[in-house]
């Protein structure tokens, strides 16, 4: 048995898991689940892929069932505790000195208090993960004992950001977002496309993932810093493969590329920033503006899409002056063939755009 506990937006974390059991053909049956992690009987295949996901924070080994099964627990010289679904600090003290009397008799122990009543992977790795142990509680209607057996590493994903040689930090999109967005296909393998590739955040995760890669942009200096960041990228992470990179309209793919694609996944021009929150009759103009612009995008799509083809396209949505946020509703997707299997939001507290993911698939 096995639990994930899910990153900042549970919601898409969740979403993801789930395009990624299908992605792989996992076996997973879930025993118990909550909005911030999942318990489930699975494969240990999910050991080997876990890093694959981009949204879910640490693969638990679940050891067994209620408080007891603290005795379980292998000894560790040093150890922290995290606790999930109830917060409460005195059971957290309690546990904690509770596993420490019981590794007394094989020597003596150090236990770390995390920031909060979890730790975080960043926290785990400084500690010195995995030789410092984290034991996770789950407090639903069972109590679930295990043991973190695989994080995901918040380093790696920064390096993946602020370590290229070229950067641009509005326009690009978070490396942990980009991973999700794959997973989201639910298509393992084949030719993926991100034809809005800046200067290559989504064609990196391509590669890392070992799918043929192709990106194009309209402005070749974005290309070049693409080109850039993939020879570091190749160097870097040891990856042989490389990418198809071309200056390119997205309005006019056919002329660009011969190959037709299993997936396009993207984050397009989404408008210029906002200098503030908008009305609702605000947002509503800048959707449609913008509207025309896709829609000779989805148009051009369907010339490089094969059959059954997913997109994962991020739209824009925003954040209004009151509060609420604006999401368009896009029938003419369906009039070019794109039907919209699933839409989920991410966004920051800051951000007055709000990311709008669709996730699609042509006819
Ligand atoms: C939001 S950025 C994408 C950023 C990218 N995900 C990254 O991480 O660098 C949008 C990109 O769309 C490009 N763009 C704008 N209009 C385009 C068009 N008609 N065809 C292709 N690319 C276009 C811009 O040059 C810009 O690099």
């Amino acid at each position: 048995m096995y639990a994930i506990i899910y990153g900042k937006n549970p919601k898409l974390s969740e979403a993801e898991f789930w395009a990624f059991v299908r992605r792989f053909g996992l076996k997973v049956k879930v025993v118990e689940n909550s909005m911030h992690w999942i318990v489930f009987e699975g494969d240990k295949s999910i050991e080997r892929l876990f890093h694959r996901l981009g949204g879910s924070l640490k693969l638990v080994k679940i050891i067994g069932e209620g408080e007891e099964a603290i005795k379980d627990l292998d000894y560790a010289k040093l150890f922290t505790v995290s606790l999930y679904g109830k917060d409460d600090w005195k059971l957290w003290r309690k546990l904690g000195s509770e596993i420490k009397k019981n590794f007394k008799s094989q020597g003596p122990s150090k236990f770390f208090k995390p920031a909060k009543v979890y730790a975080m992977p960043s926290e785990l790795i400084l500690k010195g993960f995995p030789e410092v142990k984290d034991f996770v509680f789950f407090f639903s209607n069972r109590v679930y004992v295990g043991e973190t057996i695989t994080l995901t590493d918040p380093f790696e994903l920064k390096k993946l950001d602020v370590k290229r040689p070229v950067q641009r930090t509005i326009l690009s999109i978070p490396p942990r977002l980009a991973r999700i967005m794959v997973n989201l296909t639910e298509i393992r393998q084949g030719n993926f496309l991100d034809p809005f590739c800046g200067i290559g955040t989504i064609v990196q995760e391509f590669l890392l993932q070992g799918l043929n890669a192709y990106g194009s942009d309209s402005n070749p200096k974005a290309i070049h810093g693409a080109k850039e960041n993939l020879k570091w990228l190749k160097r870097e992470f040891r990856i042989k493969r490389g990418a198809n990179i071309e200056v390119c309209d997205a309005r006019k793919l056919k002329r660009c590329f011969r190959v037709k694609f299993d997936a396009i996944v993207t984050e397009p021009y989404m408008g210029k920033p906002l200098k503030y929150h908008p009305t609702k009759e605000e947002a509503i103009k800048l959707a449609n503006e913008l509207d025309r612009f896709y829609y000779s995008v989805f148009d051009s799509f369907g010339d490089v899409l094969k059959k059954h083809g997913r997109v994962v396209f991020v739209f824009p949505a925003y954040k209004l002056n009151d509060g609420r946020i604006y999401r368009k509703e896009r029938k003419w997707l369906e009039k070019l063939g794109f039907g919209v299997m699933a839409r989920y939001t991410d966004f920051e507290e800051r951000h007055r755009v709000v990311r709008d993911i669709h996730v699609l698939k042509y006819r």
